[in-house]
């Protein structure tokens, strides 16, 4: 499948099949944000990967805000997306270019996270809104700990997609 395709294909899955998801895939897409690039190499990432039966719906609990996210509950797997501490070179270049190169970095491996799981069939949707204080507790993180978001996994519940809403390319684009 060609990049286009894949891109395509990735679209936020809110309806789940019952189907477990395959541990070497939750490895692949793990190894596929490994590889991601970042501002001076800092990888400011950590990414707490659970399907434990037991602590799942813990974590899908602290996705549930007002009603939204429902959806959630259908999901086999959730991948909690923390910050890492930024190294002294990545602080310096934060900093200097007045520039917040961590939520870049973030959102590259978010990226790869989710275009690698729909290049194996899998559907996911990107959480932005959960309790921080929830997942920190679930997963016995440190009130310090900073959980940038919440990838939510599992088999579509149909192969059909929708259609993209998106702006033309010349509102978000210019060739020079
Ligand atoms: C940073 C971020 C946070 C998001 N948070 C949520 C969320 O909490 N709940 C949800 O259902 N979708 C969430 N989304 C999914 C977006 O709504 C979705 O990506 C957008 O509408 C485009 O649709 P598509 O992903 O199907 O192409 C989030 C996406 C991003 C990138």
């Amino acid at each position: 499948m060609n990049f286009l395709d894949l891109a395509i294909k990735r679209e936020s899955c809110r309806r789940y099949s019952p189907k477990p998801v395959e541990r070497e895939k939750l490895e692949a897409m793990v190894e596929a944000a490994r590889l991601a690039p970042s501002a001076v190499n800092s990888q400011p990432w950590f990414v707490h990967v659970v399907t434990d039966p037991v602590l799942l719906p813990k974590v899908v609990a602290a996705t549930q805000i007002g009603g939204a996210n429902l959806f959630v509950k259908q999901a086999k797997a959730l991948l909690i997306v923390t910050e890492e501490g930024e190294s002294l070179l990545s602080k310096a270049v934060n900093r200097h270019k007045e520039r917040d190169f961590t939520s870049v970095d973030i959102g590259i491996f978010a990226a790869h996270l989710v275009l690698c799981a729909a290049s194996m069939d899998l559907g996911t949707c990107i959480l932005g809104w959960f309790s921080e204080k929830k997942i920190q507790a679930a997963l016995g993180l440190d009130k310090s700990t900073k959980v940038r978001l919440a990838i939510a996994v599992g088999y579509p519940k149909s192969p059909d997609l929708r259609r993209k809403v998106r702006k033309p390319a010349e509102k978000m684009s210019r060739f020079y």
